[in-house]
């Protein structure tokens, strides 16, 4: 089920281009906006956003829609939690329409209990005179506290699960929120005694907490499980306050730890994100690249550090991110470098950071052993533009010549470059699918004047038209011709069927200012092909009588053009 009432509220509220461009950069251009495409790998922007239409749709890859859909294709999210998200960024409250079932209902509660302890430990904080002191003596700020709402999970079992009880959550769905857990004897919390750190999702809903021990306690930190609004892999601390930044300076630092993080922001170093307690996924650098193609990672120059670095680096360079290594000196995290050396030396030591060419050559052991390491990393690099420079700085930097390393990389490359050909060629025929036959030339006309509808649906034979999404498109907007709108045309149709309202939108394939001239014209060239089709049955069959009457029809009209 869904509110209609509800789509209509969002979308008079939102402007597509706002919502667009708080993802991707949107350049004017015309009555539209462009952009590279964020489905598809592009040099050159084939992908269009209408203010005047609110839709967008790529030219490259044929993806189109309306404001949700590009939410939900850029989000990976479903239908419902892309209406979340966009009626959150729109200020409205989602109590005051009634449209949720099931799993939703579900994952709104859970939010809500996410929500009720993100707002119960900072009150706890502020009673807390030993986590207030060793804020203190971590050096952690007021603003930072407030920032990154740092809380507090007192000593005791249960305070927690007993303030969810008291709210009149049930056991069954606590149980699931990750902050409680079921022993012999009941319920119990799972953070006691910690400093606690939210974690919030890009768009700063709180999804899970992180809770370091204050005093001796094992672990040093413990994360949530993982539940139905958490998932490690695809989570990274800070990204919703980061974001921005990220965005506005084209690279992110990613650190190792929580506070590493905090000591950066309050440093001013506010691109600074960190995964949580586990090495970086493709889940983590799908959300990054949203932001940004360019990391440096930071890393205690210790065995560990380095050997994670290598390892981050392959994934990196395989998704198509440009990195950069700032390696610390041994022992320091970037909370220590900071509170010993300040802003300006870790600014010098970020300019210094080393490419991951340099980064692999400089590796102890044999040259030619790390020529190979970097070639292994450059041979999975899907963006040619990224692997050929690539290959020239490793020639530079090794003072082995391009040729030798084009062999080395030759050697397993032929897979991957069939691979891009098949792609590329797939690509191509979904472009140029869409001929501008006469039926797709109607809708085209419908899309931009709503008020030709009625004549075209009357004249036109749906049954008829060859290309079946057109022919569905047909169907699904006939019962709606009296109150035809962007909005009511997209909203029953299949990806497919948007992508070809929303590319006729923002290229109609005729010219708009004589419309009706082309719509009649339109609809003349189908009953002439009709004609040419009967008469050529008629020659086939033999059938002189009917033949005749057809060419009489024919000549007839054509003296009337
Ligand atoms: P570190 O052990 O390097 O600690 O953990 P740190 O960040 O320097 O912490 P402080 O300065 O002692 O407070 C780095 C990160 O690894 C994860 C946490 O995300 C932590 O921020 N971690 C560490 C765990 O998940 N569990 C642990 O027991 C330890
Ligand atoms: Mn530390």
């Amino acid at each position: 089920m869904r509110s209609d009432k509800l789509l209509e509220d969002i979308k008079s509220r939102l402007d597509i281009i706002d919502v667009i461009g708080d993802y991707i950069e949107l350049k004017k251009s015309g009555q539209n906006y462009k952009a590279n495409c964020p489905f598809h790998s592009e040099k050159t922007p084939s992908f269009m956003a209408s203010p005047g239409k609110q839709i967008y749709h790529c030219f490259g890859c044929n993806a189109g829609g309306d404001v949700i859909g590009f939410v939900m294709r850029y989000e990976n999210m479903t239908f419902q939690e892309a209406v979340k998200t966009l009626a959150k960024k729109a200020g409205i409250q989602l109590s005051e329409y009634k449209f949720e079932t099931g799993l939703t209902e579900k994952k709104d509660k859970l939010h809500e209990i996410q929500n009720e302890a993100l707002r119960y430990f900072p009150e706890k904080l502020k009673k807390s005179k030993t986590v207030l002191s060793y804020l203190d003596k971590r050096e952690i700020n007021k603003e930072m506290v407030q920032n990154f709402s740092l809380g507090y999970a007192d000593k005791d079992w249960k305070t927690l699960y007993e303030h969810l009880r008291k709210k009149e959550y049930e056991d069954a769905l606590i149980a699931q929120s990750g902050l409680v857990f079921s022993g012999e004897k009941g319920f119990y919390d799972v953070f006691r005694n910690r400093l606690m750190f939210p974690i919030f999702n890009i768009n700063a809903d709180v999804i899970a907490f992180g809770g370091r021990a204050i005093d001796n306690d094992m672990p040093k930190y413990l994360n949530s499980p993982e539940t139905m609004l958490f998932k490690k892999g695809e989570t990274l601390y800070a990204l919703n306050v980061a974001k921005d930044e990220i965005r506005k300076k084209d690279y992110a630092i990613v650190v190792e730890g929580y506070i590493d993080v905090i000591i950066c922001h309050q440093h001013g170093f506010r691109n600074v994100i960190a995964p949580l307690g586990t090495a970086l996924t493709s889940g983590h650098l799908q959300k990054i690249g949203r932001l940004t193609k360019k990391i440096v990672l930071v890393f205690d120059s210790d065995a560990a550090g380095i050997a994670a670095a290598k390892r981050s680096l392959s994934l990196l360079y395989e998704h198509g991110f440009k990195s950069k290594i700032l390696l610390l000196p041994e022992g320091d995290d970037p909370d220590s470098f900071l509170r010993k050396k300040g802003s300006a030396a870790f600014q010098t030591a970020l300019a210094r950071s080393k490419s991951m060419i340099d980064f692999i050559l400089g590796l102890k052991g044999e040259k030619t052993d790390n020529i190979r390491t970097a070639i292994s990393i450059i041979n999975n690099v899907k963006d040619m533009i990224l692997k050929e420079e690539l290959l020239k700085e490793l020639s530079e930097r090794s003072g082995v010549s391009e040729t030798a390393i084009r062999k080395e990389t030759n050697k397993d490359s032929q897979a991957l470059k069939k691979y891009e050909r098949g792609r590329q060629g797939k690509n191509e025929a979904k472009t140029s699918d869409l001929l501008y036959s006469e039926d797709v030339l109607l809708l085209s006309a419908i899309i931009a004047f709503q008020d030709k509808a009625s004549y075209i649906f009357e004249n036109i034979d749906i049954d008829e038209i060859e290309n079946t999404t057109v022919k569905e498109i047909f169907k699904k907007i006939k019962p709606l011709t009296d109150k035809l709108d962007m909005n009511s045309i997209l909203a029953g149709l299949e990806d497919e069927e948007k992508a070809i309202v929303t590319r006729l939108s923002l290229s109609p394939g005729f010219d708009l200012e004589n419309v009706d001239i082309n719509i009649r014209d339109c609809f003349k060239k189908m009953a002439n092909s009709k004609l040419d089709e009967k008469i050529q049955k008629a020659k086939t069959a033999g059938d002189l009588q009917l033949l005749k009457s057809l060419l009489a029809e024919k000549h007839k009209r054509l003296g009337h053009d």
